[in-house]
């Protein structure tokens, strides 16, 4: 483990092998991760780009702390996530990380304003209610707070699920496509906010997206292709 306080998240060989099928033709493992290392420094922005199933959403649940590698090791904020159990990675979740999930995993039975303020109120804020009172205000939702998810458009819930990220004020910042559903000006608008936080805070980012621009703002650009990183320079598009 590399013990500077300065590296965030610390991955040594991690891999993620599944077992798929069943009856006659046997069970099979499939491996989705080959073995990974990364290491992202405080403050850093890093994107992940690569084709569909190239396993971009299975190495962000990994670094988040949401999954467990098959093998390998994993250090979030020096803590070895890969020996924990689910409570104690929830701990450091809830004292760290923020997400913003492919798929905006509201909760439908609350609104948008108890959405956003249910990691606050976990980490016990406060003032939960004002903070994502101002979040929701911040990413264009001010007249909608009282909107059940079902009441909400695809890009206001992905909006929902920003806001819902952000208001704990997390140390590490995973997203998975936060701009996948949004129109181009709200999309940059939402990537401002991400960069503000980054600045502004010293939040680190790290990103999946098909989205170059977004990519192409953050510090470094990792390819995954088949589980793995390759080698390839990612180009400004010529307009
Ligand atoms: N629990 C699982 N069981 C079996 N296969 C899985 C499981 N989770 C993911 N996979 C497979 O692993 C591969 C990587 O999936 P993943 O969701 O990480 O891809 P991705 O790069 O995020 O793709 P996309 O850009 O489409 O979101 C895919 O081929 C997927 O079908
Ligand atoms: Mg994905």
């Amino acid at each position: 483990m590399n013990t500077s306080p300065e590296i965030i998240l610390d991955c040594q060989k991690l891999t993620k092998t599944v077992v798929t099928g069943s009856g006659k033709s046997g069970a099979k493992p499939l491996t989705i991760l080959q073995p990974i290392d990364l290491q992202v420094k405080s403050g850093e922005s890093v994107a992940i780009i690569g084709a569909s199933g190239s396993g971009k959403t299975t190495l962000l649940s990994i670094l988040a702390g949401l999954d467990l590698p098959s093998s390998g090791e994993i250090y979030l904020k020096q803590k070895p996530m890969h020996t924990f159990d689910e409570e104690q990675r929830s701990k450091v979740r809830a004292d760290h990380v923020g997400f913003i999930f492919q798929s905006f995993l509201l909760i439908s039975s609350l609104t948008a304003l108890e959405n956003v303020m249910l990691p606050a109120e976990l980490a016990n804020d406060d003032n939960a209610k004002e903070q994502a009172l101002e979040m929701l205000a911040k990413v264009g939702l001010g007249d909608r707070v009282d909107h059940f998810p079902s009441q909400l458009s695809g890009g206001e819930q992905q909006r929902v699920a920003i806001a819902r990220a952000f208001v704990s004020k997390p140390d590490i910042l995973f997203a998975d496509e936060p701009t996948g559903n949004l129109d181009s000006k709200t999309g940059e608008y939402i990537s401002s906010l991400l960069f503000d936080l980054n600045q502004q805070q010293g939040t680190t980012l790290v990103l999946v997206t098909h989205d170059q621009k977004l990519a192409l703002r953050c510090q470094r650009q990792l390819t995954m292709d088949s589980g793995r990183f390759i080698e390839q320079q990612i180009m400004a598009e010529v307009s």
